[in-house]
């Protein structure tokens, strides 16, 4: 069945995890799709993952329209998520609106955006003009440069800020907040005060579900490992099992345990 935003309300209402992992091409997409992974999320992350690139900025338009394009070439069920990509869409509600109309004619369902409060007339645009949004708060990584690396965000005075961005964007209309690498007990407090369902990633077991960079699950990824990344290779011993493994993991509440966690 065709997973979409009112599945995920659903899912959410019922208290039943919402899974999503990070994809860049046709191949990996039909075997999440087959796994049952609800979203897939065509993330900026892919220029350190695929590109090489030491940062989420160097990502163009025409790159994540390319991998859209192959995603959604092989995903049947799944929810395509986009990422709205580094300065295509903080300028203005319009700039914003043409760039994610090319992501969805390109194949995505929804998009992604970074930002707090300020975001919510963009994500009010958008949403009033037929564009799911799915805001990013925390950890932003497209703010690398202001944040002065990647940092949890929302600690001790800060969470009230992370609690205003989040009731603004799901007022807003937002279909989902994603939070990342924020304190558990904040992440906890906002999924049960806002009205849209919350995916985490650092963020503890209380979203209503999780993402991870499918790179880093699979333990491909070069890179310095985060707190809360787990490998889901290791036990599983092959690629489709580690996936799976994922999927039961966070449908059962398993991942992320209290050692991925702030
Ligand atoms: O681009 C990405 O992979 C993301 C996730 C880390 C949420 O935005
Ligand atoms: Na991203």
């Amino acid at each position: 069945m065709k997973i979409t935003v009112n599945t995920l309300h659903k899912l959410a209402e019922e208290g039943r995890k919402i899974t999503m992992l990070t994809c860049y091409d046709a191949s990996f997409a039909s075997l999440l799709d087959e796994a049952g992974v609800e979203i897939l999320l065509v993330g900026d992350s892919l220029g350190p993952v695929m590109q090489g690139v030491d940062s989420t900025l160097p990502v163009s338009e025409e790159d994540m329209l390319y991998h859209i394009r192959c995603v959604a070439r092989g995903a049947k069920n799944a929810l395509i998520l986009g990422d709205m990509t580094f300065g295509a869409y903080q300028e203005s509600p319009q700039q914003a609106f043409a760039h994610a109309a090319r992501l969805l004619q390109a194949g995505a369902h929804m998009v992604k955006l970074e930002g707090g409060a300020y975001m919510a007339e963009t994500t009010r645009f958008l949403v009033e003009r037929g564009i799911p949004v799915c805001s990013h708060i925390g950890l932003t990584p497209q703010f690398v440069n202001m944040f002065g690396g990647y940092r949890v965000q929302g600690r001790g005075e800060d969470a009230q800020r992370i609690v205003n961005d989040a009731k603004a964007l799901a007022d807003a209309g937002a279909s989902l907040v994603l939070m990342e690498c924020v304190p558990a007990p904040l992440a906890k407090e906002i999924t049960e005060t806002v009205k849209a369902p919350t995916i985490g990633i650092g963020a503890g077991a209380d979203t209503s579900g999780q993402v991870l960079v499918l790179h880093d699950m699979l333990g491909v990824y070069p890179g310095k490992k985060a707190k809360f990344v787990k490998n889901f290779m290791e036990e599983a011993g092959s690629i489709q099992g580690a996936v799976e493994a994922y999927v039961k993991a966070v449908k059962d509440k398993t991942f992320p345990a209290a050692e991925h966690t702030y």
